[in-house]
């Protein structure tokens, strides 16, 4: 089977190399999985740099979430599970950018016949986020107003549905007139390009000069510094990520004074400290795609063979929506 493989860090398409290699089998307690769809994360662009806190040994595969049909099991798992189409999490290492992966019985999710490949191997990662940052996180409740910051990305892109499904006003930025198109065509009400003007004054005017109740920040450095200045009161500003290259310092008097929260999310934790969080936000996602409230919005499918490339433009801002390899 073909599989993407890094021996050095780098950057995406100088590293990669594509390899034929033994269909990797299952241990104890994984499925082997035939991938027919994997999507692609700017996580995957930091495993490459080596700069994602999860570190696998060299070399390793990439690619954080798949979907495909289960081929084998290993010790201990139900065989009744082989055949059955399912969403994953990859063992880090093994990786989703290959025709074949291992996963953990625990990481897999059984799909529905209506939900089509590519969109299962996009509602994994950025909408499970997104589902447990809005609502076990935020408590995002209906008629609150919602802020998504870089909301044509992956995660973005899935925090402006998953807010607007929660009955929430939702307002977002963006960079360049293109992505803002994108996060208006999603539902946004009040779009900012933030590469162009300051989003600040934009929310309060939206907000009668409140702020916003709940700022999701993939984004983090200047990005997260000028989010404390329209978050409102009591407001819960979540902290997803740091595209933008720089952690931000958050000064705690000013959290007291303007009597607001900062949320750290680290979705993945929850598949090792609770994962029922993960199978109710499965159940849920299914039941909101079901009923049409959400859909991954997936800008381009590719052959494997493209990964690389299609990578280095996610890190440097020329993707919007999920970009997403089919194996099939
Ligand atoms: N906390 C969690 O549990 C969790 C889970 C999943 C992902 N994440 C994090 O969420 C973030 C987004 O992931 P994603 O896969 O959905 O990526 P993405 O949004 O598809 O791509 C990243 C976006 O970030 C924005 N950005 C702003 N400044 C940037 C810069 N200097 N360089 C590159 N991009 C910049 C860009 O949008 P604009 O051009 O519109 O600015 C870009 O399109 C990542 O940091 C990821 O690690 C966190």
């Amino acid at each position: 089977m073909r599989a993407w493989r890094v021996h050095e860090l780098g950057e995406p398409a100088d590293v990669l190399v594509l390899e034929d290699l033994e269909a990797p089998e299952p241990g104890p307690g994984e499925v082997g999985i035939d991938v027919a769809a994997a999507s692609l994360n700017f996580p995957d662009v930091l495993l490459c740099r080596g700069q994602y806190q999860v570190k696998p040994p060299l070399p390793f595969t990439p690619g954080a979430e798949v979907s495909g049909t289960v081929r084998s099991v290993g010790e201990g798992v139900d065989p009744g599970w082989v055949g059955r189409r399912v969403l994953a999490i990859p063992n880090f290492g093994p990786g989703g950018m290959a025709e074949q992966t291992v996963a953990s019985v625990a990481s897999i999710h059984e799909i529905p016949e209506s939900m089509g490949w590519s969109a299962a191997a996009s509602l994994f990662v950025t909408y499970q986020t997104g589902h447990v940052a809005l609502h076990r996180r935020a408590h995002i409740q209906p008629g609150e107003t919602l802020l998504v910051h870089a909301g044509a990305g992956g995660v973005g892109s899935a925090a402006i549905q998953l807010g607007l499904a929660a009955g929430a006003r939702v307002f977002a930025t963006a960079g360049g007139p293109e992505k803002v198109e994108v996060c208006r065509k999603l539902g946004a009400e009040v779009v900012v390009d933030y590469r162009a003007e300051d989003f600040v004054d934009a929310i309060k005017a939206a907000t009668n000069g409140r702020g916003a109740d709940v700022i999701y920040d993939p984004v983090g450095g200047d990005t997260f510094d000028r989010s404390r200045k329209c978050i409102a009161f009591e407001g819960r500003i979540l902290v997803i990520g740091f595209t933008s290259g720089r952690i931000a310092d958050a000064p705690t008097n000013h959290a007291l004074v303007k009597n607001y929260s900062i949320v750290g999310v680290h979705w993945g934790l929850y598949a090792t400290v609770n994962p029922q969080v993960i199978a109710d936000a499965h159940d849920d996602l299914v039941r909101l795609f079901d009923a049409g409230k959400i859909d991954p919005l997936i800008s381009q499918e590719l052959d494997l063979g493209e990964v690389p490339q299609a990578l280095d433009r996610l890190a440097s801002r020329g993707t919007w929506g999920k970009v997403v390899a089919r194996m099939h």
